[in-house]
C-alpha cells in the first residue's frame, strides 16, 4: 500500500541522517591574556563546547579549561562534576560563567534534587570541591572557565556535566532548554586517555523516541490516511472503503492508546513539564475513546437521526486529525530529535495533502456532473 512506502521511506531517511560529524579539540585556552597549555583535551559532543585539562595524579589536582557557547551575551555556560555514581544533573558541583552588572563572573553552584524537579533558583553556594582558582574568559557568547580543582584521591575517571541557558537573574542561572541536546550534556571520560566511557544520550531516551515513533505512526499517518479513504473512496465504493477505514482507523487507535500511555509514563518519570502537549495529548485519548464507543450507539443507515450521528462523528475525526498532527509537531519541538525526522513527517503530511486536494477535487467534479447528468441546476 502507498501508505507504508511513504512510511518506509520516511523512516528510512530519518535513520540514515544521523550523521557523524568529526570534531577537534585544542589544548590551548587563553584566559585573561595569559595562555595555558593543557595536556589533553576533548570536543564534547553536544552544544559545540570542548574541555582541556591536565591532571597532576601526585597531588589529585586538575587544570581545567571549558569552552562554550551561550545562547545569548545575557546567558550562562556551565561545566562541573559529578563526584559520586553517575554523570547526572543532579549532586554535580558546577562552575558557571555569565556577565554580570560587576563584571564577568565564575561561581560555584551545587545542583540539588531541589533546583531540578521545584526550580527553586539555582543560588552560588559551597560545592563538594576544593577550588584552588578560577578565572573566566567572555567575549558575546563564547565563555570559558578555567579552573584549579583538588579532586578525591585515586580518581581517574571523570563524571562530568556541561549546559547552557539564556539568562542569568540576580546571580542565579535560569534554566537551560529540554531539547534533546540540552539533556544530552553529561559524559564519563578517563583522564588519561581522554576517552569517553559514556554517557551524551538524554534520560529515558528509548522511552521519548519509542513514543515519538508510535505516536506519530498512529495519530499522524494512520488515522488521517483513515479520514482520507473514508472520505474519497466511498463515492467510489459501496463497501471496499468500510473495510479499509476500519482496520486503520482501529489499528491508529490501538497504537496511539499504546503511544498515549507511555507519554503518561513518560510524566511520571521526567519531571520536565509541558503542559500545553499533555493536555492536547489527554484530550486526543479522550476524543478518540469517545469515537470509538460512539460507534455502538450508531443509528441505523435510515434512522432519521442517522445524518446527526454523520456529523458528530465525522467532526470529531476531523479535530483528532488536527490536534494530532499539532501535538506531533508540539512534541517534535520537545524532544528536537534531529536528523530529518521533522522533515520527513513533514514531507509525508505534504504527500497526504496533495493525495487528498486531487482527490476532493476528484469528487466534486462528478458530484457537480452526476447533478448535471441528472437535470439538477
Ligand atoms: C538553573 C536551574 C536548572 C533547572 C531548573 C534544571 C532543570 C532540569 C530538568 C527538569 C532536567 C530533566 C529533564 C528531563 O529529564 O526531561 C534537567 C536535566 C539536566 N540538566 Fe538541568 N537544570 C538546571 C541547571 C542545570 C545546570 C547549571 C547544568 C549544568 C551545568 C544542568 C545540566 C543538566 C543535564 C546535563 C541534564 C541531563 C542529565 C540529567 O537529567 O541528569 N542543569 N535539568
Ligand atoms: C601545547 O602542547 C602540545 C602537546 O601537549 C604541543 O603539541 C603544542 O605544540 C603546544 N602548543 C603550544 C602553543 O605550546
Ligand atoms: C607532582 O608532579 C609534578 C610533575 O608531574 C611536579 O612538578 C610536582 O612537584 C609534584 N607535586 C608533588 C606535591 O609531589
Ligand atoms: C599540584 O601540583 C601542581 C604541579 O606541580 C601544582 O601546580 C599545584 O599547585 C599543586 N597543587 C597542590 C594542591 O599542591
Ligand atoms: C559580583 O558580585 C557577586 C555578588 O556580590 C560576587 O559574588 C562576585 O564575586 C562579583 N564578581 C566580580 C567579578 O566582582
Ligand atoms: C586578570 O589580569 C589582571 C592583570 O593582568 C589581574 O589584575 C586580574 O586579577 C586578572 N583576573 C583574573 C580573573 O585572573
Ligand atoms: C589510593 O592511593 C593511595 C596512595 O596515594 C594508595 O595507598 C591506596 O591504596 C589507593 N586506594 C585505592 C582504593 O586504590
Amino acid at each position: 500500500m502507498a501508505s507504508f512506502r511513504i512510511l518506509a521511506v520516511v523512516l528510512a531517511v530519518a535513520t540514515f541522517s544521523y550523521a557523524c560529524r568529526a570534531q577537534e579539540c585544542n589544548t590551548l585556552f587563553t584566559f585573561n591574556g595569559s595562555a595555558v597549555n593543557f595536556t589533553k583535551c576533548s570536543a564534547l559532543p553536544q552544544q559545540s563546547a570542548s574541555l582541556a585539562w591536565t591532571f597532576y595524579e601526585n597531588n589529585s589536582t586538575l587544570l581545567v579549561g571549558f569552552a562554550g557557547t551561550a545562547p545569548s551575551s545575557s546567558g550562562w555556560v556551565g561545566w562541573g562534576i559529578n563526584p559520586t555514581a553517575q554523570a547526572s544533573m543532579v549532586g554535580s558541583s558546577t562552575l558557571i560563567a555569565f556577565s554580570a552588572t560587576n563584571g564577568s563572573n565564575v561561581l560555584p553552584y551545587k545542583l540539588t534534587q531541589d533546583v531540578k524537579d521545584v526550580n527553586v533558583g539555582l543560588a552560588c553556594s559551597p560545592i563538594d570541591l576544593i577550588i584552588e582558582s578560577s578565572a573566566v574568559e567572555i567575549q558575546g557568547t563564547s565563555m570559558s572557565i578555567f579552573a584549579a580543582l583538588r579532586l578525591p584521591s585515586n580518581q581517574t575517571t571523570l563524571n562530568h556535566i556541561w549546559n547552557r541557558g539564556s539568562s542569568v537573574r540576580s546571580f542565579q542561572p535560569l534554566e537551560h532548554g529540554l531539547s534533546r541536546e540540552d539533556l544530552s550534556g553529561y559524559q564519563t571520560i578517563d583522564m588519561y586517555t581522554a576517552q569517553s566511557l559514556g554517557g551524551g544520550k538524554p534520560p529515558h531516551h528509548n522511552l521519548k523516541r519509542t513514543h515519538g515513533i508510535i505516536n506519530t505512526i498512529a495519530w499522524g499517518i494512520l488515522l488521517p490516511l483513515g479520514v482520507i479513504v473514508a472520505r474519497y473512496l466511498h463515492p467510489f465504493t459501496e463497501s471496499l472503503w468500510f473495510y479499509i477505514h476500519v482496520p486503520l482507523q482501529t489499528l491508529g487507535y490501538l497504537l496511539g492508546v499504546l503511544g498515549w500511555a507511555l507519554g503518561m509514563r513518560l510524566r511520571a518519570v521526567t519531571s520536565a513539564a509541558h503542559k500545553s502537549h499533555e493536555n492536547i495529548g489527554i484530550a486526543l485519548f479522550v476524543l478518540a475513546t469517545l469515537q470509538v464507543f460512539a460507534l455502538f450507539l450508531r443509528p441505523n443507515k435510515d434512522h432519521k437521526l442517522r445524518i446527526y450521528w454523520n456529523y458528530y462523528h465525522h467532526s470529531i475525526g476531523y479535530i483528532i486529525i488536527l490536534l494530532g498532527i499539532i501535538n506531533i509537531f508540539k512534541g517534535l519541538d520537545i524532544l528536537s530529535p534531529g536528523g530529518n525526522w521533522k522533515s520527513g513527517y513533514v514531507g509525508s503530511l505534504i504527500v497526504m495533502a496533495v493525495v487528498a486536494l486531487v482527490l476532493e477535487v476528484v469528487i466534486w467534479f462528478l458530484y457537480f456532473k452526476k447533478r448535471r447528468d441528472e437535470g439538477l441546476p
